[in-house]
């Protein structure tokens, strides 16, 4: 969780530009600005460190997803496949688009895995929400061909995986479109945030009018402003903004460190040779915190998801109208059972000492021989 562990000076000066002008509010307002424009400059920042032609700041990883599936087509009745091992809202964001979530197999990777889609794919297939879980990759070179002999529309969940490269292609630029978090847990934070990235022109117009209300942006006067389309409020405020643009010109320095001591932490742990590692792609960030047992906490696997397994929503839903594709009780996922099962994951910091991960390495090796010793 590298990104508030630098809560500095400059953010302190982007926050206090905006308050100095007292134009909190994203659009127009040209007098009262003195140019001080946060989110434009923030998603500028994330177009050069990703490379998207496109990118669109929000207020919530949660409704980047919302803004990606929107913009990407995926919305009433849509069969959309997913995986088991993620935090929940990209699961929300399908069944509040009116879409349908059929999950399939993970892989060692953590990631849906190219058989896993390739089982998962039935006539009704639309698309793939791929999450690159915990700071790295999916396995892209297998999973793109899958996405194309199917024709199906991919959408990326980069929420935790904001600087996590493929050959040299920045997560949420493989498909349609792309989402990355800045809550308060992830690499880079803007207290709360979101991210949308895409390529495609008329995607990025799509949700930048999806994330508010339908407006087209176009021209100087929000009230004479158009509405080509049905939208919501998934605005983020220039406060928000100002945090996480500072944030972001950190960003460099942040993942260096991350994978200086993620290095340093595997290298101990590599003395038990019944530890084995994810393997990387190429390795991104890891930016959760604590050690984690997925398996029975934290919220990120379907085994802890009963009111989504049970359907309980505040109100209906399309899928209770619909039905759901899957019987969410009776799942079959062997494989990310298995995974999940045997994985434990550390949330790497940046400002470690060489001592503090000395201690926490020994700590943890103590507690994994004790456990093999009894096994
Ligand atoms: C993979 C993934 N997607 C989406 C989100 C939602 O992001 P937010 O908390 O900014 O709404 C998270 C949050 O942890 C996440 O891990």
């Amino acid at each position: 969780m590298p990104g508030m562990e630098f809560f500095g000076a400059e953010e302190r000066k982007e926050i206090m530009d905006v308050l100095e002008t007292g134009a909190l509010f994203r659009y127009n307002h040209e007098e009262m600005r003195n140019g001080q424009w946060k989110a434009r400059e923030l998603e500028e920042e994330v177009e050069i460190f990703t490379g998207a032609n496109y990118a669109h700041a929000v207020s919530s990883g949660s409704t980047a997803v919302a803004a990606a599936l929107a913009a990407a087509g995926i919305g009433h009745g849509d069969e959309v496949i997913v995986p088991p091992f993620t935090y929940i809202a990209p699961i929300e964001a399908v069944l509040l688009a009116g879409a349908l979530p059929v999950f399939a197999e993970i892989d060692e990777n953590l990631c849906l895995s190219a058989e896993g889609i390739e089982k998962a794919v039935t006539k009704n297939t639309k698309a793939v929400l791929l999450v690159h879980m915990v700071g790295a990759a999916a396995d892209m070179d297998a999973i793109m061909p899958v996405i194309e002999k199917h024709k199906l529309t991919l959408v990326e969940d980069g929420g935790q995986a904001l600087g996590a490269f493929y050959k040299g292609k920045s997560v949420g630029l493989f498909g349609k479109t792309g989402a990355f978090s800045f809550d308060f847990f992830k690499i880079t934070t803007a207290a709360e945030g979101g991210l949308f990235i895409t390529n495609d022109e008329k995607a990025y117009k799509l949700a930048d009018s999806f994330s508010d209300h339908g407006h087209d942006h176009i021209g100087i006067n929000r009230g004479m402003e158009k509405h080509p389309i049905i939208g919501f409020n998934y605005r983020i405020s220039e406060l928000h903004a100002a945090v996480g643009l500072a944030q972001m010109r950190r960003i460099d320095m942040i993942l260096k460190k991350n994978k200086e001591n993620k290095a340093y932490m595997k290298e101990k742990l590599s003395q038990i040779p019944e530890i084995t590692f994810r393997p990387m792609p190429e390795f991104g960030v890891h930016d959760i915190g604590g050690c984690n047992y997925w398996f029975t906490n934290m919220y990120h696997f379907v085994n802890q998801w009963g009111h989504l397994k049970n359907l309980k929503s505040a109100a209906p839903l399309a899928i209770h109208k619909l039905g759901a594709p899957q019987n969410y009780n009776k799942m079959e996922l062997p494989k990310s059972q298995e995974v999940i099962g045997r994985l434990i994951s550390l949330g790497i910091r940046a400002t470690w000492t060489k001592e503090e991960m000395d201690k926490q390495a020994d700590e943890m090796m103590n507690v994994i021989k004790r456990v093999l010793s009894k096994a």
